[in-house]
């Protein structure tokens, strides 16, 4: 999830780009860079990390005459995060840059192509192949960049936002998109580009918002939108807005948390791109081809990621066929752990950073077993430590309670699974591919549940205001959502909960059971719900009140029930996180606390 900015108009450009970057950072960021036309030559300026770092390179550069530009803030998804993958990227000739975000799912096939005809590569982008691409095109279309871009988009699969910039138009900028955002800020004497509303917010709140397959030429005085393919003319309206420059990086929604929740469907979709073969059966993940599928594994983490841990032992263990071992790390690193030479050490972590879990990696490698890292931000020392890494593809994550990046690790898990499984023969053909299509379906699914979903946990926070204890169950794959669900509470509501597992609230919890002490259960229509409903009754018995997620149609009477859109066997996992984490969040915002940033947590722990 990268951070781009683009403009056109009288305003010294650069100055103005990286200005809009800083805005844009909350995005993510492991380096930045701008481009611009001066003196008839098309500069590139970038710098690893921070924004800062870029700010100390230009201070020393004589780059205020420009009033076209374009700027970039990457979150890396190709190649490790260092100078020369940062954006923006030159082709080969020098003569146009772009600016990207997204992941093109084929760059290797025409990174192959072009390099046979004579096209060096100086990064390890997919960004790079891109220009490269759009700039082979204009030998066709006699130097028209309009024409090239579409031409060379018509090759392309995956998701991306793109600005492009030439030398030869110094006044002018394109960009496109699928799949990825960009939105055009229209001004007087200048317009806009930009991933985000924030990026020109303090110039214009005019704003086009564009969708998948648009393509737009702006100049300082013209705008104009038309299809990518086709290069017909789109009739686009130009909405005000309202919000200020905060209500804006959050998307509009009152905090980062509830914009994270949101994003779960794009996280869904971001994490299957380019991991599910072209026929749509197999799961891709060349990451770790080289690696025999594990005999046993130990899955290393802490806090919501172990949750997601103990959610994958599930899968893992019944359809790949792989014992299993779930690990909080900051106990694995102490213990005197049996690591059997045949197993492997998948290390879970959003950040890359969490010292517990980076001490687990060590004390694997150390016993000399192979450690895959399956984290979020690239580049992190997780990611630099582990043998092999699979991202997760989250994007940044700002809220420090975690939510759309436990959404990510499930699917990933689920597509480990699947690779697993396939690979030891352990798993059919048409089971893969069934499950695959109900993953590639859910996030539209969710998209049309959050709403709903939203709605009903606002009424049930009012509903249990003055709650002190809750205690969650559920069982089978779904005894770790409600661990997810009690600890989501915890960190942002300060209110006390317990997860359980429901077969074990009856060897202890169920003493607690009172009226004033609420269960919310996970009793959904699966092969566990006879058990789950069970418990539920020895609840009742004891006068406590229940609030159940739960599927139309179940015979299930409980105070409170919320019924969830069903989905089939482990994708449940899909829809039962939201509702969990929406839960806490509007118990938290109901009761006033600090959503974003719950006393006494850290984003990323890196202490003992
Ligand atoms: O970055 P990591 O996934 O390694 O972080 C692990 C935990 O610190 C993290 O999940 C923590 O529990 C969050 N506050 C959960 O919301």
């Amino acid at each position: 999830m990268c951070g781009i900015i683009g403009y056109c108009g009288h305003r010294p450009a650069v100055p103005l780009v990286v200005e809009g970057l800083r805005r844009l950072e909350y995005r993510g960021y492991d380096s930045a860079g701008v481009s611009f036309v001066q003196g008839g030559r098309l500069s590139v300026i970038r710098a690893e990390g921070k924004l800062s770092g870029l700010e100390k390179k230009l201070e020393s550069q004589h780059v205020f005459s420009a009033t076209s530009g374009m700027g970039h803030t990457r979150w890396a998804t190709h190649g490790p995060p260092v100078e020369k993958n940062a954006h923006p990227h030159l082709d080969h000739s020098g003569r146009l840059a772009i600016i990207h975000n997204g992941i093109i799912e084929n760059y290797q096939e025409i990174k192959t192509e072009l390099a046979q005809k004579g096209v060096e590569f100086r990064s390890d982008t997919d960004s790079e192949v891109l220009v490269n691409l759009i700039a082979h095109c204009l030998k066709d279309t006699g130097g028209d960049v309009t024409r090239a871009i579409s031409k060379a988009l018509s090759r392309v699969e995956g998701a991306y936002a793109i600005v492009v910039m030439s030398v030869d138009h110094p006044g002018t900028l394109w960009a496109t998109r699928v799949a990825s955002p960009l939105v055009m800020g229209v001004g007087t004497g200048e317009n806009f580009f930009g991933s985000d509303i924030p990026a020109f917010l303090p110039y214009t709140r005019d704003v086009v918002f564009l969708e998948d397959g648009e393509l737009v030429r702006i100049t300082a005085s013209s705008w104009e939108v038309m299809e990518t393919a086709s290069l017909k003319p789109v009739e686009k309206k130009v909405n005000h807005i309202n919000w200020d420059v905060q209500a804006a990086e959050k998307g509009g929604h009152k905090h980062f948390m509830l914009k994270e929740i949101f994003e779960q469907p794009k996280v869904i979709r971001d994490c299957l791109l380019g991991r599910i073969s072209q026929q749509g059966g197999q799961v891709r993940l060349p990451e770790l081809d080289e690696l025999p599928v594990p005999e046993r594994l130990h899955i290393v983490a802490c806090g919501t990621s172990y949750h997601a841990g103990l959610w994958g032992m599930y899968l893992l263990e019944k359809y790949a066929g792989i014992p299993v071992q779930v690990e909080i790390a900051s106990e694995f690193r102490y213990r005197d752990p049996i690591l059997p030479k045949n197993g492997v050490v998948l290390a879970i972590s959003q950040s890359g950073e969490t010292m517990d879990t980076m001490a687990g990696i060590k004390l694997a490698k150390g016993r000399g077993l192979p450690v895959i890292g399956l984290c979020n931000v690239v580049g992190s020392s997780i990611s630099r430590e582990a043998d092999y890494v699979v991202y997760s593809q989250a994007g940044p994550e700002i809220s420090v309670a975690s939510t759309k990046a436990m959404c990510s690790q499930l699917a990933a898990l689920l597509l480990l699974t699947l690779y697993w499984g396939r690979r030891s023969g352990r798993m059919a053909e048409d089971d893969c591919a069934r499950m695959l299509r109900e993953l590639q379906a859910m996030p539209q699914m969710l998209e049309e549940a959050l709403p709903g979903l939203r709605a009903k946990a606002q009424r049930l926070a009012r509903h249990y205001a003055e709650a002190t204890s809750f205690l969650y169950l559920g069982r089978g794959p779904s005894y770790p959502l409600a661990l997810e669900g009690a600890l989501k509470l915890k960190e942002i509501s300060y209110i006390h909960a317990e997860g359980y597992a429901a077969g074990e609230m009856k060897h202890g919890p169920i003493a607690l059971i009172d009226p004033h002490f609420p269960t919310f259960a996970i009793a959904l229509d699966d092969e566990f719900f006879p058990k789950v409903k069970s418990n539920l009754v020895e609840v009742q018995a004891r006068a406590g009140e229940i609030l159940a997620l739960t599927n139309e149609g179940l015979d299930l009477a409980v105070e409170q029930p919320w019924t969830l859109p069903r989905a089939s066997g482990p994708l449940a996992a899909f829809v039962i996180l939201p509702a969990v984490q929406l839960f806490a969040y509007e118990m938290a915002d109901y009761l006033g606390k600090d959503v974003d940033q719950p006393r006494n947590l850290a984003k990323s722990v890196t202490v003992e």
